[in-house]
């Protein structure tokens, strides 16, 4: 009874203590995009675009690659990249990889913020309205200067896009920009 009652005590002194970092942290979600993939109605949009087969294209933050396998296999382009941080994500790509092998893409674990842009024809993000707002002025600056950038679903804070895809509901969903 006596253990009962201080473990007690001890639980409520620490969940007062870090109650404010707690409700702080709920209160803020991260700004940093999760781990979802483009869905279906999207990439049918993207059906609209025209990329030819030699473009290379990079996904900034990749996931299993889904948009990534839609690239390739609507467009046939032969250089697809994409990096991506989750653990779970690269490991659900690499086992599609090894059962359907898509020797058009490659995916690599690691932080995109390190990758060099230059090389790309296109690039392509669906990533949140606050993540593309903190990368925009550094996507920007590094990318080449004729690269498209493919923002799915969200648009950049201070660039205004040169063209859209608007959805069924006749509302702007893929922004192009230069
Ligand atoms: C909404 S998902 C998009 C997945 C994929 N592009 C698609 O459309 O199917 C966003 C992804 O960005 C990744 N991400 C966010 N910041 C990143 C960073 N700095 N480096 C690499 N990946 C990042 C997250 O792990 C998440 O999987």
């Amino acid at each position: 009874m006596i253990v009962a009652i201080i473990t007690l005590i001890l639980v409520v002194s620490f969940v007062w203590t870090f109650s404010f970092f707690i409700f702080k942290a709920l209160l803020k979600p991260s700004k940093i995009a999760p781990y979802v993939w483009s869905f279906k109605r999207h990439l049918d949009l993207m059906k609209k675009l025209e990329i030819k087969k030699w473009a290379k294209i990079l996904d900034l933050g990749c996931g299993d690659g889904k948009a990534l396998r839609f690239f390739s296999q609507q467009f046939n382009i032969k250089s697809c990249h994409g990096y991506d941080l989750n653990f779970y994500a690269i490991i659900y790509w690499k086992i599609l990889n090894l059962i359907y092998w898509h020797k058009n893409i490659k995916i690599k674990q690691w932080n995109f913020l390190k990758v060099d842009l230059n090389w790309y024809d296109y690039i392509y993000v669906y990533l949140r309205a606050s993540q593309l707002a903190d990368i925009e002025d550094w996507l920007r600056k590094n990318k080449n200067k004729d690269t498209i950038i493919i923002s799915n679903s969200f648009e950049f804070a201070k660039h205004k896009e040169f063209d859209s895809i608007k959805n069924f509901k006749d509302k702007k969903s893929i922004f192009l920009y230069k």
